[in-house]
C-alpha cells in the first residue's frame, strides 16, 4: 500500500484549517509538515503551536524537521502531537540514533531524511531504528522545484539497505512528486509520497491521491 502525504508548505497560508480539510477529504495517509528554521535551510516556516492546532483534529501529521540541533525540540513536537517525526542526518551529526530513540520513546514513529547530495551509506548504522526513511528528491527549503532524477537511485539502494539487514521502514520521497514522478520513485522502492504544489493545484484532489495510490500498477 503507498501512502500519500500532501504537503501543507504549498497551501493557501490564510487558511490552514481548510488545507487540512481537503487533505483529510482527498483519501490521504498524512499531512506533511515541513518545519524550517532559517538556519539548516534560508526559510522559515511554522512549528509547534500550529501543528498542534492541526494535529488536535485528530489525522496524523508527518512532521519533517528541516531544523539545526533536531535533538532539542523532539519532545515538543510529540507532544504537540506529530505521528512522524523525521530529523535530516546532516543536522542531527553523531547524536542521530539518540536522537531517533528519543522519538519513539516520545511514542512517534521515528524518521531520518537525507539531503540530495548526502550518501544514504550514512543511515547503514541507523537502519533498526528508523520507522521511516525520508530521501529528499529536491533540495530541501522549498516547494514547485522538479524531482532530481539521480535521487531514485538512492531511493534503490535504500531498499536494498534496509532488504540487507531485515528492516521494513517506510522509505519516503519528498520533492517534485506528481503523477508521473510518482510512478518512478515508486518503482524504484518508494511507498510513500509527499506532494505539495502537484497536490493543491490539482483540481480533483480525491483522483490525485488515488492516481498516487496506483502508481505501482
Ligand atoms: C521541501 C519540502 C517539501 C515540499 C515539497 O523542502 O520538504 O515537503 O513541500 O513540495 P513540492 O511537492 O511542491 O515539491
Ligand atoms: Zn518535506
Amino acid at each position: 500500500m503507498i501512502k500519500v502525504a500532501p504537503s501543507l508548505l504549498a497551501s493557501d497560508y490564510l487558511d490552514f484549517g481548510g488545507a487540512l480539510q481537503k487533505v483529510m477529504a482527498s483519501g490521504a495517509d498524512a499531512l506533511h509538515y515541513d518545519v524550517m528554521d532559517g538556519e539548516f535551510v534560508p526559510a522559515i516556516t511554522f512549528g509547534q503551536d500550529l501543528l498542534k492546532r492541526l494535529a488536535s483534529k485528530g489525522f496524523p501529521v508527518d512532521a519533517h524537521l528541516m531544523i539545526v540541533h533536531p535533538e532539542k525540540h523532539i519532545k515538543e513536537f510529540a507532544e504537540a502531537g506529530a505521528h512522524y517525526i523525521t530529523v535530516h542526518q546532516e543536522a542531527a551529526g553523531f547524536q542521530l540514533n539518540d536522537t531517533l530513540r528519543l522519538i519513539r520513546s516520545c511514542g512517534c514513529l521515528a524518521g531520518v531524511s537525507v539531503k540530495p547530495y548526502t550518501s544514504v551509506e550514512a543511515l547503514s548504522d541507523c537502519l533498526e531504528l528508523c520507522d521511516l526513511i525520508l530521501v529528499m528528491t529536491v533540495e530541501p527549503g522549498k516547494g514547485g522545484q522538479k524531482l532530481l532524477p539521480f535521487t531514485l537511485d538512492k531511493v534503490r539502494r535504500v531498499k536494498q539497505m534496509c532488504e540487507e539487514h531485515g528492516v521494513h521502514p517506510l522509505i519516503e520521497v519528498d520533492g517534485g512528486i506528481n503523477t508521473e514522478t510518482a510512478r518512478l520513485a515508486v518503482q524504484a522502492g518508494a511507498n510513500m509520497l509527499v506532494a505539495g504544489s502537484a497536490f493543491f493545484k490539482a483540481e480533483d484532489q480525491v483522483g490525485f491521491v488515488k492516481m498516487l495510490k496506483e502508481s505501482e500498477n
